[in-house]
């Protein structure tokens, strides 16, 4: 793991667009894996930024999202494809014909949805980058604390506290969805590259638990400590309760 702590989430956003520019530059064809939530927002905005300003093309990218509600309408503003848009996809020349999120609506198999979407991934030769954010229970994607970490795209249910956690995100009267697809842990693993954000106090102790702390499916992103190439992108106070934090510096 190379762990690169930032003063604030704003270079975090500005190192990790640095990397997918950098991959971009030398791979125009790139395939990315991306994320949403709060914390990739500010990557999605310089990405942009340097779309509009000629510094990157996503003309020939295809990108695998990590995640997407269980059931859920394109058109809802909570989809993970719509955030995609809003942030993305909507603002840079990509070929939405190009992006892939793993879904599954009411009727549909959640296997036969899960494993489509892994031959999706394997047709286009793997994931290059992965782009990863990682939850106050130390989840990534939705896979929730004892997923396997052998695990591939399937469905699951989420945790109170990512439930809890996301409530934020939904007015009073949306409902808010209690499951979803997710990339397994097993597919993640399989990507080239790993870029994990991590920003705000918030996260400070499960990124403790990622990088010092065991092997094990109870902090799921500590799986990375098994990868070959796994950038973790701290701000200062993601990093805060990082055991030996002078050695990191
Ligand atoms: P956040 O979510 O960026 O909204 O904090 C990260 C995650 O749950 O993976």
């Amino acid at each position: 793991m190379q762990i690169i702590i930032l003063e604030n989430a704003a270079q975090v956003a500005e190192c990790a667009a640095d990397w997918v520019q950098a991959l971009i530059e030398k791979k125009p064809n790139a395939v990315l894996g991306l994320a949403t939530g709060s914390t990739p927002i500010s990557l999605y905005h310089k990405l942009v930024s340097r779309y509009q300003d000629g510094l990157i093309s996503f003309a020939n990218v295809n990108t695998f999202n990590l995640d997407e509600y269980y059931d859920i309408e394109e058109s809802n503003p909570q989809s993970y494809r719509y955030f995609m848009r809003k942030y993305l996809f909507d603002h840079v020349n990509i070929k939405l014909k190009n992006t892939f999120l793993p879904t599954c609506k009411s009727g549909q198999n959640p296997r036969v949805q899960g494993v489509m979407f892994e031959d999706k991934i394997k047709q286009l030769n793997g994931i290059d980058l992965q782009i990863l954010g990682i939850g106050a229970n130390g989840h990534i994607g939705f896979n929730e604390p004892t997923s396997s970490l052998a695990s591939r795209t399937r469905i699951k249910t989420l945790t109170k506290q990512t439930l809890t956690d996301n409530s934020r995100l939904f007015n009073q009267n949306e409902r808010q969805p209690n499951m979803a697809m997710t990339m397994g842990i097993g597919t993640i693993m399989d990507a080239r590259y790993v870029l994990l954000m991590a920003t705000g106090k918030n996260k400070a102790e499960a990124v403790n638990q990622m990088i010092t702390g065991p092997l094990s499916a109870n902090c799921p992103a500590s799986v990375l400590q098994q990868h070959e190439n796994a950038v973790i992108l701290l701000d200062r106070e993601a990093a805060n309760a990082l055991e030996d934090k002078g050695y990191f510096l």
